[in-house]
């Protein structure tokens, strides 16, 4: 991941840039990354806009075909990316980091990134995977609704990272778990993911088409569905749209 990698001063998007390669020319080899200085349409999971200042963050997609996934396990992706995404940014920040479900990272209760994944299905079978990483690395100020939600490295840190440097180990890692699943070794990813989650285990308030209700996070379904136990009823699981955290 990340061998063949172009670098764009601006784009719309770099999932769409990549889709847009994927269907124009020869077969892109598989592990390509794009990433921009400056996205001006990127965009984010429930068609939400993703903002970050030019040149201060990490901003990528890369390119996966990861036909042994079936359908039914596609999450499987979410939890590779969520984990490996993790994995490195405890380097930088040992303390407060999660993965806010399906695949927002998270220090403490501010977000500092996000994914977006979109997958080509054939079949049954998910033929590309074109996944999409934001991270809020240097810069210091947010603006308006998301100043109070976001937080970047260097906010914390106090210092400039190595924006190369960094995409560099996020590359490695990703590689590192997608080699391990796709040898058949990927079995302890959702022990890792679920060990993880934000709020895993705390009483805490959801809202669920208007109702809000206060439980406990239990975990994932096989397919990758929330799990809250209410306080009072038994456990439900939801979907993405159907459950926001409050
Ligand atoms: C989210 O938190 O809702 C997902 C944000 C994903 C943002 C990244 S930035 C690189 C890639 N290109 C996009 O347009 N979006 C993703």
């Amino acid at each position: 991941v990340g061998q063949n990698l172009i670098k764009l001063s601006a784009v719309d998007s770099t999932n769409n840039y990549l889709k847009n390669l994927t269907s124009n020319s020869e077969p892109l080899p598989e592990g390509t990354v794009i990433m921009a200085e400056h996205q001006f349409a990127g965009r984010g999971q429930l068609g939400n806009v993703w903002h970050a200042e030019p040149g201060k963050n990490l901003t990528f997609s890369l390119l996966l075909r990861p036909s042994f996934i079936a359908i039914e396990q596609q999450f499987v992706l979410n939890m590779l990316v969520s984990v490996a995404l993790n994995d490195v940014l405890l380097k930088y920040l040992p303390d407060g980091l999660t993965v806010k479900w399906p695949n927002d990272i998270y220090l403490n209760d501010k977000k500092i990134g996000g994914v977006l994944i979109e997958n080509l299905i054939v079949g049954r079978l998910i033929k590309q995977s074109i996944i999409g990483i934001g991270l809020n690395i240097n810069q210091l100020v947010f603006e308006g609704e998301l100043k109070d939600r976001t937080v970047s490295i260097a906010q914390i840190l106090q210092q400039d990272v190595n924006l190369m440097a960094l995409l560099a180990e996020i590359c490695t890692q990703i590689e590192q778990l997608y080699l391990k699943l796709r040898a058949g070794r990927g079995t302890n990813l959702r022990d890792l993911y679920v060990s993880r989650l934000y709020r895993l285990n705390k009483i805490a308030r959801y809202n669920h088409n208007g109702q809000v209700f206060e439980g406990k996070i239990e975990g994932i379904s096989e397919t990758g569905l929330l799990r809250i136990k209410p306080i009072d009823s038994a456990t439900v699981e939801f979907g993405f749209k159907e459950v926001a955290f409050i």
